[in-house]
């Protein structure tokens, strides 16, 4: 997932924490969330095209007639009268034009002389379907409408594009697009062809415990069991300084800037939250040699807190002069702006308290990152950003509806091939059986939309090889 690279918006400052270091939970979550990544050709980007269409504001309200432009992306340069179209589905993130100019897909494309597109999402990027993300705003805000536009593009390019009009089309998506993909061929089958799910997560949990655990055991595969011990009793050693009122020696050794309150639960629970994000986006973006480089650094120090403090003010932004703002609030008032401001956390958090939860949270005793952040601090900030409707109770009704409306990890969909890397903790909410997907040892996240390599291992080609020859059986 690439780099957004547009201003974040520091509300802190406006806050007169003029000291704050206000970056880091929004660097944390890009590493998370950005657009899967596969390397770019500048030259070859040129070729393509930024184009709009118009969407309906609400595909699933007669009254309600208000429409907006979404933007997609399109490469003709394979493309001949009645190929195939390959679309990669935005997720939540901005589209950017090196995803559909090289990658496995591209390649397929180049097979099959086909068309290349990108259709972004709904809310993210540039697609702004309303002016402000206010709460208010948020309400059409749904992977539903979000499908339905894809619907919409799907017929208007066959019926308007020359030479698509009996064309097939075939979907890729990566992460949350990858459910999408899922979700999309089982409620429109006769719009696609078939459709390549790279590290889908299908089933829609609040406390979505396993993440951590995954997250602990790829610690332990790459990076061996001293860093997970070291990891682990860091973080403990922590924990019982904020318990016996030695929590101002914690806050001084990370810097945590005046606001935080060491006997606040929300502030507690907001840093420890954090620190299992850091490793969470060392694990999830692994490659060649990066959980073993972090685990390096770790150990090289004398005693577990220090190696651990001293790899995490790293990774806060190192700067002596500034301190790290990880309070609560700091965090509420950034994602409280309703302004477009290239981040994308305030629609991405909205969408989890709406439809899937997916909070990854401490509540197990088998994963490395302590105890501190319990599922109430996550739903705690789903009602404190959007509204009191926001109770537990009501997003886990409404992640119940998710799996109950997509069929969860039964989604009885055909011509979908699900892949996964073993070392990334969301395929723990997908599916895992082997007659049904493909876990490619040693990898992380999306890891396999890249061109067929010869760096690849031999599962990781073996893979790319079946999407390739189930592409051509559905074409
Ligand atoms: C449908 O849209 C109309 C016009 O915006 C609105 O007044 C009405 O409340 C909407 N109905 C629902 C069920 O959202
Ligand atoms: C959204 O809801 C939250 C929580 O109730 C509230 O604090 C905030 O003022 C609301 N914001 C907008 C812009 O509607």
């Amino acid at each position: 997932m690439t780099h957004y690279g547009v201003g974040v918006i520091i509300t802190l400052l406006a806050l007169g924490f003029s000291q704050a270091n206000g970056n880091i939970f929004e660097r944390t979550f890009k590493k998370l969330h950005e657009e899967p990544y596969v390397p770019t050709n500048q030259n070859r980007a040129d070729e393509v095209q930024t184009l709009w269409i118009e969407q309906k504001l609400d595909h699933f309200n007669d009254s309600e007639t208000r429409t907006w432009q979404m933007r997609y992306l399109l490469n003709d340069v394979f493309f001949k009268a009645g190929g195939p179209m390959f679309i990669y589905l935005g997720g939540e993130w901005a589209i950017s034009k090196g995803r559909i100019s090289e990658g496995h897909m591209y390649d397929m494309a180049k097979e099959h002389n086909g068309l290349l597109a990108y259709t972004e999402h709904r809310y993210y990027g540039e697609s702004h379907p309303l002016p402000d993300l206010s709460n208010d705003s948020l309400q059409f805000l749904h992977v539903k409408q979000a499908l339905a536009d894809l619907a919409h593009f799907i017929k208007t390019q066959k019926a308007s594009y020359k030479g698509l009009s009996d064309s097939k089309v075939i979907i890729v998506g990566g992460s949350y697009s990858a459910a999408m993909v899922t979700w999309f061929k089982r409620t429109y089958p006769d719009l696609v062809a078939g459709g390549w799910a790279s590290s889908a997560p299908l089933f829609a949990k609040v406390d979505f415990v396993e993440y951590k655990e995954i997250a602990g055991q790829s610690i332990v595969l790459m990076g061996g069991s001293d860093c997970y011990n070291r990891i682990q009793k860091g973080i403990a050693e922590m924990e019982a300084m904020f318990a016996n009122k030695r929590g101002s020696e914690v806050k001084a050794l990370l810097k945590l800037c005046e606001p935080f309150d060491v006997y606040s639960d929300l502030d507690v629970w907001n840093l420890f939250s954090e620190i299992s994000d850091i490793f969470s986006g060392v694990v999830q973006t692994h490659n060649t040699g990066q959980i073993e480089g972090v685990c390096q650094k770790i150990m090289a120090e004398g005693s577990d807190l220090v190696g651990l403090s001293k790899f995490l003010l790293s990774e806060f932004g190192e700067s002596t002069s500034k301190c790290n703002d990880l309070s609560y609030n700091a965090m509420i008032d950034t994602l409280s702006d309703t302004r477009y401001s290239g981040s994308v956390r305030r629609q991405w958090l909205f969408q989890t308290c709406n439809e899937y939860g997916w909070y990854q949270t401490s509540g197990s005793a088998s994963q490395p990152f302590g105890t501190k952040f319990p599922v109430t601090f996550y739903t705690t900030m789903c009602a404190d950003l959007y509204g009191p409707q926001f109770s537990k109770s009501f997003i886990e009704a409404r992640a119940a509806e998710t799996n109950e409306y997509f069929g969860g990890l039964t989604p009885k969909v055909e011509n979908v091939y699900f892949s996964h890397g073993q070392l990334d903790p969301w395929r723990a909410m997908g599916i895992q059986d082997e007659k049904q997907a493909t876990i490619i040892p040693k990898h992380a996240h999306c890891a396999d939309l890249g061109s067929i390599s010869i760096d690849d291992t031999a599962e990781m080609r073996a893979s790319k090889e079946r999407v390739a020859e189930l592409v051509r059986e559905w074409l």
